[in-house]
């Protein structure tokens, strides 16, 4: 591919498209998004704004984290704290597909929706790749039509347009295109982590404590597995619970899962062979770092049957 002539030609098209108006966009800190927003700031400079929205499912530090990354490109990038939104919609939920509407209606009905209204922009840039077509129209994939997402009819809401410069590149473009422009390798390397982020790895009711749980667990099999190669490693929080002995005394305790996968689209996969010492060192930091959690287990079962995510 040209990525030269890519960048130049979508730079040139948001520009003439977008004209004297103002964009915005939502940037999740994935590669499409990532990768929207440079094309975005390059093209329009100020008349383009983007937003990063904290949702409460987000790993340790990582809103903080993708803001600065940003800030050192010379981008700007306003954190939105939507955090209790999104919290009080998932209480009470344990069904996985309930959850997941629920964090998608909260973020677009609600959220972003507002920050839409609020910014005036006429305009929005979305990440889509050509996979997120294809799979909406072999049913694979929910509707990813953003103005139909957010609520806006087109012929109604006149005036609002959704830009998709990526709409003709695959996941493998998309990197190439971002090695191309150099961005950080945080940006361009980053394993795949789902929209609807930590929800997705915790069986049962998303609630504040839990996703403190399943945050510090991350945040050691990240650590740990970073150099693995593996395609995608993670982990789950059961809404399960075991008895064990600490300290001279029985607990009921939280049960944690590690996944770690090799595949090469996430379409199949099977579980990483990780050295068992490793694998070890895991499980002991895990039970000894995280509060309540007394058992740590490591899950075999390849995509299909089971599914990456849990929920
Ligand atoms: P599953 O769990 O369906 O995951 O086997 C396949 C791949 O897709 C990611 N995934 C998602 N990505 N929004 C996303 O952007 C989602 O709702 C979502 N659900 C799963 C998952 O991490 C894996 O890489």
């Amino acid at each position: 591919m040209d990525c030269k002539k890519f960048v130049e030609e979508q730079i040139s098209q948001i520009k003439q498209t977008v004209g004297d108006a103002t964009a915005i966009n939502a940037l999740s800190g994935g590669v499409d998004s990532s990768l929207v927003t440079v094309l975005g700031h390059r093209a329009l400079g100020e008349q383009f704004k983007t937003v990063f929205v904290d949702n409460a499912l987000m790993r340790q530090g990582e809103p903080q984290r993708v803001v600065k990354t940003f800030a050192d490109m010379g981008i700007p990038v306003e954190l939105v704290d939507a955090r209790e939104e999104f919290l009080s919609a998932l209480a009470g939920l344990t069904d996985p597909e309930e959850k997941r509407q629920a964090i998608t209606d909260t973020f677009y009905a609600k959220v972003f929706s507002r920050l839409v209204r609020e910014s005036g922009a006429k305009f929005l840039l979305h990440g889509t790749i050509l996979t997120d077509i294809e799979e909406t129209i072999a049913g694979i994939k929910r509707q990813h039509n953003i103005l139909a997402q957010l609520g806006i009819d087109p012929e109604e809401a006149y005036g609002y347009s959704v830009l998709e410069p990526l709409k003709t590149l695959r996941k493998d473009g998309v990197r190439e295109v971002c090695e191309f422009l150099k961005l950080p390798a945080e940006i361009s390397q980053r394993i795949p982590f789902p929209g609807p982020a930590l929800a997705t790895r915790i069986v049962g009711e998303v609630t504040r404590e839990r996703l403190t749980t399943v945050r510090a667990a991350t945040a050691i099999v990240e650590e740990e597995l970073r150099d693995s190669g593996a395609f995608q490693y993670m982990a789950v929080l059961l809404s399960d619970r075991a008895t064990g002995i600490r300290d001279n005394k029985r607990e009921f305790g939280q049960i944690i899962v590690v996944r770690c996968i090799e595949s090469t689209d996430a379409r199949t996969a099977t579980a990483t062979i990780l050295p068992w010492d490793k694998l070890q060192h895991i499980c002991e930091r895990i039970i000894s770092e995280i509060d309540d959690v007394n058992r740590c287990l490591y899950d075999l079962t390849p995509k299909p049957p089971a599914t990456v995510e849990y929920i």
